[in-house]
């Protein structure tokens, strides 16, 4: 399997992933907060990780109410898992996430839990989420863009997370949601996995502020692009495919580089965390001063 090449599905069962063999890993990209970049960050984070790092990446839309991550990579009518597991009720098969996802032409495997937000009693949480962890014997990542809502199936999805990436754009309201989600990650145990991504972050609010504020190491930081995702999202690419050299893709490349630094590092669910890897997450950019 190439950094860009398909998967196909023998390569997928018979072949672990990772340079020593260890299992992909989940890595969630959820804030409370609408429009705050979710999206954008996990279609990005996913193309930079295929193309530019030679990593085998499955990127699921779970946002089953306002997915867009098939349509802004210009994919449309792709067959969904609430397809493909009403579809195996007759026929008696049983379809794997790798066998469903269909492939973009940068190499990523994408896949979208349903069309339609009324149908979708067929994606019982628990069977996503054993889904979801079987995808990793095949991926090094699987990115799963996430609805905004705390619901059964998000639930089960952050207990398998590795990692959850938490954009927060320098206002208000999304500052508050992520103080809240920091405290729901108390109660669900999931607080280790946490790490703030600063989206749109050159607005001259510091980052060191929106950490204290927080409560969150900030991962990485993200400048806002003007219009070049929704450029690349119209062209149905995405942006590190369409706009490689621009500075905005220097910190989604920046981002996967730090992820990668931890999955390496083992710092994970079962690890100590983001906290004690980023200096106390004074990480902060120094180009990104300076635009
Ligand atoms: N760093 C950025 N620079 C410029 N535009 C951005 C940036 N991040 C996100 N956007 C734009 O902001 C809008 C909202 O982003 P996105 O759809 O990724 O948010 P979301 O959190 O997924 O929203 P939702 O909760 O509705 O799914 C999009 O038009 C996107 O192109
Ligand atoms: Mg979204």
């Amino acid at each position: 399997m190439t950094a860009s090449g398909i998967i196909d599905s023998e390569t997928q069962i018979d072949e672990p992933v990772g340079n020593d063999g260890n299992r992909g890993q989940i890595v969630i990209v959820f804030n409370p907060k609408g429009g705050v970049g979710k999206t954008t960050i996990a279609v990005n984070m996913a193309a930079m990780l295929q193309v530019r790092k030679g990593q085998r990446v499955l990127l699921v839309d779970c946002d089953t109410v306002t997915g867009h991550v098939a349509s802004s990579l210009g994919m449309e009518n792709v067959r969904t898992v609430a397809d493909a597991w009403t579809e195996d009720l007759s026929t008696g098969m049983a379809e794997s996430f790798a066998e469903i996802a269909a492939p973009h032409l940068n190499g990523v495997s994408v896949l979208v839990m349903a069309e339609s937000p009324l149908h979708t009693e067929i994606l019982e949480p628990k069977r996503v989420a054993e889904a979801i962890t079987t995808a990793c014997r095949v991926y090094d990542w699987v990115i799963v863009d996430m609805h905004p809502d705390y619901g059964p199936l998000n639930q089960v999805i952050f207990e398998r997370a590795d990692k959850i990436i938490v954009p927060v754009t320098p206002d208000v309201p999304a500052i508050r949601a992520a103080v809240q989600l920091r405290e729901v990650a108390v109660e669900l145990d999931i607080r280790e996995r946490l790490a703030m991504v600063v989206n749109r972050a050159n607005s001259g609010v510091s980052v060191a502020d929106m950490e204290r504020t927080v409560g969150m190491p900030a991962l990485a930081e993200v400048r806002s692009a003007g219009m070049l995702f929704v450029r690349a999202a119209n062209e149905g690419r995405s942006a590190v495919e369409r706009f490689p050299k621009e500075k905005v893709i220097e910190d989604i490349e920046n981002l996967c580089d730090r992820m990668m630094a931890t999955r390496d590092s083992g710092a994970t669910k079962s690890g100590q965390g983001f906290m004690g890897i980023f200096s106390g997450g004074r990480n902060t950019n120094p180009s990104m001063r300076a635009s």
